[in-house]
């Protein structure tokens, strides 16, 4: 048994060694993805059992999982996926041949396909473009391919497939070929290999076919064994994200996480990135002891040989050669979400093992993937393509996606839903942020506040449109004042007739609006003010950015409350009226949506109390703490 454990170890050990092609299948949705990959598994699985005949059957069962043992070799490769939290529906299979083990991200071909997609893409190395023999070229082709070049993918293998219902016809794959040339051409994918085949009967897929003399290229599983894979990795400088810091006691502290790029030793001088601080590298730590180097892929416990502050998220660099450091972007936006991107909204954007907050400043424009086409844009809807300009609320040390995937492409996630809502890629950092410092003010907030014996606080009002909010705000404004308080309100009918007049009430004017009079709060408040803000304020999301801006306990969210059928049968200003009438669009309650606060702090009923009693309570509240 012993002898036979030692032989199957080492062709597990041989199956180790073996070079990892990742791929992405890509195609509509009849034609014959499952078939394919169905096949390629099925047929390299006889392969795969062929080579382990020779081993002793009991003691691969014996030592493993019943000939499943490449999966579980496989399975570690994926551990960086899950590290970046995205958990989209893609289901990864593994096989291997002789010369190569293989993970083909297997994307479900709906709606949502675009999502998943471009999930099974961002590591793959090929994408396998299925077109359908007597269809050609589709909308789907130009969109994935578009997705293909845009996510970096180097190599594509165009397969032709259900040739076997086309006779076999080489003018038929020739005119295929020829237009897929022109398209991979505009997209810049340098590396295509055309394949005619049919998945179904095995044509071309593991053997040569016998129908298609004609033919005297690789075959699908040749072209997966013999393509290029990327080796210059290692070559380039080094490139470490913390995944986390390892400190079991008080002796040893390490950073661990899989290198990104280049290579590292004991001794080498490295930048911890974004605070600058330089150090060297003490010891490579590893599960089977330490290492005397370690090259780009390998997951590894760094040590340095100084105490210096590292946290997860932070890069540990070449120190003569780091990567930037800025907070703006220009960058790709492929959006996934049913609810629209909308500039100036806050997400939490991971990129590597770093989450921070990012607003999208600005779209650029929208790509008509079918042309390539750029087109003005105010939001981004399902599947739509942004060029768009990203600021983050922390600098992050990066490289351009073209340069490096893991430190260049990045998820958005929704901050109320935690869903995955987009992928993107950084192109380059805007200059003209990163020469901007902050000044230094001798006479500071707190100066500020004791010269005008008060603490600065912003009472936000948030409700529909009739509820109360200003009636209210102005009564609480009148009561502050008589006892000497400093205080403004910012109102916004007021501020839409001057710093706000050019939005409307589309979902993206309105956070806009919310972010400008949010930030005009926090300058009143450094002023040393009392603000008193009066807007419907509709989104959760950006009530939320705006107490973000203030210290705990500044911000006082005050839900003006109503019910619309009240605020309806108010209707002071005559425009729930006009709204019900289809003169006015997109109007709170009627047909835009109003989100009422999770938790405000305080909830006024205006169905109860008058305005003034209401307008009492939020002077007690205020003076209280
Ligand atoms: S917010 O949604 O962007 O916060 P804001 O408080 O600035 O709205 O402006 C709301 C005021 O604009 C309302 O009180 C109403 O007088 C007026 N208004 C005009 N059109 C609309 C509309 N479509 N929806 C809501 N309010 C509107």
């Amino acid at each position: 048994m012993a002898g036979h454990d030692t032989e199957v170890a080492a062709y597990l050990k041989q199956h180790e060694a073996k070079p990892l092609l990742r791929f992405i299948t890509c195609g509509s949705v009849d034609d014959g993805k499952s078939t394919l990959i169905g096949r390629l598994l099925h047929d390299t699985k006889r392969l795969f059992d062929d080579q382990l005949a020779a081993l002793e059957k009991d003691s691969l069962r014996h030592g493993t999982q019943n000939g499943e043992i490449d999966f579980a070799l496989l399975v570690d490769g994926l551990a960086a996926e899950r590290e970046q939290g995205i958990t989209i529906d893609v289901a990864y299979r593994y096989f291997s041949t002789d010369k190569r083990k293989f993970i083909v991200a297997d994307c479900p071909g709906h709606e949502q396909y675009t999502r998943n997609m471009a999930t099974g893409a961002s590591t793959a190395d090929l994408a396998v473009v299925l077109v359908d023999a007597r269809k050609g070229l589709l909308t789907q082709t130009r969109r994935h391919s578009y997705i293909v070049s845009l996510l970096g993918i180097r190599h594509v293998v165009l397969a032709v497939n259900k040739m076997d219902l086309v006779d076999f016809d080489p003018a038929v794959f020739e005119a295929i070929v020829q237009a897929y040339s022109a398209l991979a051409a505009s997209l810049g994918i340098a590396s295509v290999q055309a394949i005619p085949l049919s998945a179904l009967k095995g044509d071309n897929l593991m053997a040569p076919s016998a129908a298609m003399p004609w033919y005297t290229g690789p075959t699908l599983l040749q072209a997966l064994e013999d393509t290029a894979l990327q080796s210059d990795d290692a070559a380039r400088p080094l490139r470490f994200p913390v995944q986390w810091v390892n400190r079991p006691n008080q002796d040893f502290r390490g950073f661990a996480g899989t290198i990104a790029a280049g290579r590292v030793a004991p001794g080498d001088e490295v930048v911890v990135l974004p605070s600058g601080r330089r150090t060297r590298v003490q010891r490579i730590v590893t599960a089977d002891g330490d290492l005397a180097q370690a090259v780009s892929g390998q997951a590894v416990t760094l040590t340095l040989a100084e105490e210096v502050d590292v946290s997860r998220g932070d890069l540990i660099a070449a120190a003569d050669d780091p990567p930037q450091v800025a907070d703006q972007f220009a960058a790709h936006v492929l959006w996934m979400d049913a609810q629209a991107l909308l500039p100036g909204r806050p997400y939490w954007l991971k990129i590597g093992a770093r989450t921070v907050t990012a607003q999208v400043t600005e779209i650029k424009h929208k790509v008509d993937v079918n042309t390539q086409a750029q087109l003005a844009a105010k939001s981004l809807d399902l599947n739509e393509v942004g060029y768009c300009n990203l600021s983050f609320d922390q600098a992050i040390a990066f490289e351009s996606y073209a340069d490096n995937r893991r430190l260049g492409g990045f998820i958005l996630i929704d901050r109320q839903s935690n869903a995955t809502v987009a992928a993107g890629t950084l192109d380059f950092a805007l200059r003209r942020a990163a020469n901007i410092h902050w000044q230094h003010l001798d006479v500071d907030r707190q100066a500020r506040a004791r010269i005008k014996g008060q603490r600065p606080r912003v009472l936000w009002f948030t409700g529909l449109s009739g509820a109360g909010k200003s009636t209210i705000a102005n009564l609480v404004d009148k009561q502050l004042h008589s006892r000497g308080l400093h205080t403004f309100i910012l109102d916004g009918d007021n501020v839409r007739h001057g710093l706000n007049r050019d939005l409307g009430f589309t979902d993206e004017d309105r956070v806009e609006n919310i972010r400008r009079v949010a930030e005009v709060a926090r300058l009143m408040a450094d002023a040393g003010l009392i603000v008193l803000v009066s807007f419907i304020s509709p989104f959760r999301a950006e009530r939320r950015m705006a107490r973000e801006l203030f210290a705990p306990g500044e911000f006082v969210e005050v839900h003006v409350d109503t019910s619309l059928a009240e605020a309806e049968r108010r209707d002071l200003k005559g425009l729930y009226a006009k709204a019900r009438a289809g003169q006015i669009r997109n109007f709170t309650g009627i047909d835009s949506p109003y989100e009422p606060p999770e938790n405000p702090e305080l909830v006024l009923d205006t169905l109860r109390e008058t305005p003034e009693a209401l307008a009492t309570q939020v002077v007690a509240r205020l003076l209280a703490d």
